[in-house]
């Protein structure tokens, strides 16, 4: 089966979804071109927008529409080409109005799995569950003659007990997106020994055409992104348990958040970034790891007490934070959550006695907006900001060394412990699935 043959009859589970919605609408895009190519003209093209929300999936088509129409806005040269034996379309207008008709077209919103039993590839994007994965593939398997392709977008369970539970004989692989999957470059492809050269062949050629960056991670749980993440979350928590001995515990999580962002000149500090994955999903996705790491404990007691809290952070339907360890006001933090009093501790109580207490930022600092998108110049100011950070003996200076040295920790760790193929590789998939303005593994801080 050719690249072709192959995405005419696709499936996604979990296609209302947060990262199922993204997945679709790529999907469907490229479905449509293929469908709109001369030698395919007559051929079916079928996508099945699969999920067990009705409400879900009318709302996922409302946001399908609008994305084409973005689209279709922005390739209308290329639309005219396709379009060139439409004498009928003739405005800019009327070849945009019939490209999101023919992507449209080839949607099929559905609650019912056997949609999927015609399909060649399926693509997984439902909640985190390894049973319930293992459940619908296996059923779709048992009842599809075609042996599709499974693509799972799973964070942390290991493909290979996807492959054995359902069965697959090798046709699973990790298509690890990240959030938003139709904005952000990154895809970790996860293949299994027994996976066929041509599924990997498809999946490099398909992920390629969505004009993806590929970083291939072996099967551990987490992978890189979540290795790494999950592994520099429990680092925050465990500094911020540390200096609650000495200080009150929402001026520790103030001092680590504010290391974590200022002093390593990243795009948000690590309680921020905990708040926007969300609580529950990053207790989770430990929950997941936790198993398959026999000589690691990768767990909070802290995480725990506020999920059952319920301070879960997350983002808003308009993609807005939501409260978790920290309040926000427009997006910024401005309250961190008390689990002993249950009550969110204005920050401006505290705010200058800490930034005295951490000391001031190196002169040369400049936030990580202005490093990162300093077109050429990143290296040279990250270089002249750490350098004078290696210098000063304050206590923000100290803890951010020690923050960075757990992460290059973490990076290293990664590559000894068979997750990464490199370190390069490590570091581009925090430069890009976590937009860092330098890779974990540097040297820059001492
Ligand atoms: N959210 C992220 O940042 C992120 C990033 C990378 C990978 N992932 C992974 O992607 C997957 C989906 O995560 P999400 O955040 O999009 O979750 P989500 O909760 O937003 O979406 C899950 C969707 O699956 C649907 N669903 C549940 N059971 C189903 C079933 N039996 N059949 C069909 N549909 C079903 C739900 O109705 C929902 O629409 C998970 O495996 C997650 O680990 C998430």
């Amino acid at each position: 089966m050719n690249y072709d043959e192959r995405l005419q009859n696709v499936s996604v589970l979990g296609a209302a979804g947060k990262m199922g919605s993204g997945i679709l609408l790529l999907t469907a895009v490229e479905m449509a071109d293929l469908s709109l190519k001369p030698e395919n003209k007559g051929k079916t093209f079928c996508l099945n927008a699969i999920d067990v929300s009705p409400q879900g999936l009318a709302g996922l088509m409302k946001y399908l529409k609008v994305q084409v129409q973005k689209i279709a806005e922005k390739k209308t040269v290329m639309l005219r080409e396709i379009y060139a034996d439409r004498a009928d379309l003739i405005e800019n207008e009327c070849i945009i109005n019939e490209y999101v008709f023919d992507v449209m077209n080839i949607v099929r919103p559905v609650t019912t799995i056997e949609s999927a039993y015609d399909s060649n590839l399926i693509f997984e994007a439902i909640v985190e569950n390894r049973d319930l994965k293992t459940r619908l593939f296996s059923q779709i398997n048992e009842n599809n003659k075609n042996k599709p392709y499974f693509f799972t977008n799973t964070s942390s369970v290991p493909i290979h007990t996807l492959d054995e539970g359902a069965k697959l004989d090798g046709r699973v692989l990790g298509f690890h997106f990240y959030n938003p999957p139709a904005v952000q470059k990154l895809v970790e492809l996860i293949s299994l020994e027994n996976n066929s050269a041509e599924m990997t062949e498809f999946a490099k050629a398909f992920a390629k055409n969505l004009r993806k960056i590929i970083v291939p991670s072996n099967d551990k749980a987490g992978f890189i992104g979540n290795g790494h993440f999950m592994r520099d979350a429990l680092h925050g928590i465990h500094e911020v348990e540390r200096l609650s001995k000495e200080m009150p515990y929402a001026e520790a999580l103030y001092i680590i958040n504010k290391v974590s962002q200022d002093f390593l000149v990243r795009p948000m500090g690590i309680f921020q970034l905990i708040d926007y994955v969300g609580v529950d999903v990053v207790k989770f996705i430990m929950e997941v790891m936790n198993p398959y790491l026999p000589d690691e404990d990768l767990h909070s007691d802290l995480l725990d007490k506020l999920f059952e809290m319920g301070v879960k952070g997350g983002q808003n339907s308009n993609g807005s934070q939501k409260d978790g360890i920290l309040k926000y006001e427009r997006g910024n933090p401005v309250a961190v959550f008390d689990p002993e009093t249950k009550a969110y501790v204005d920050i401006s109580g505290f705010k200058e006695k800490c930034d005295e207490k951490l000391g001031p930022l190196p002169g040369s600092w400049k936030p990580w907006k202005a490093v990162n998108f300093s077109r050429g110049k990143k290296e040279e100011m990250l270089k002249t900001i750490f350098t004078e950070t290696n210098k000063m003996e304050t206590l923000g200076a100290e803890l951010a060394k020690a923050y960075n040295a757990k992460s290059n920790e973490i990076g290293n760790y990664l590559v000894s412990s068979g997750v990464a193929h490199n370190v390069e590789d490590v570091n581009t998939v925090m430069m890009t699935g976590f937009f860092h303005a330098y890779g974990p593994v540097n040297k820059y801080l001492k």
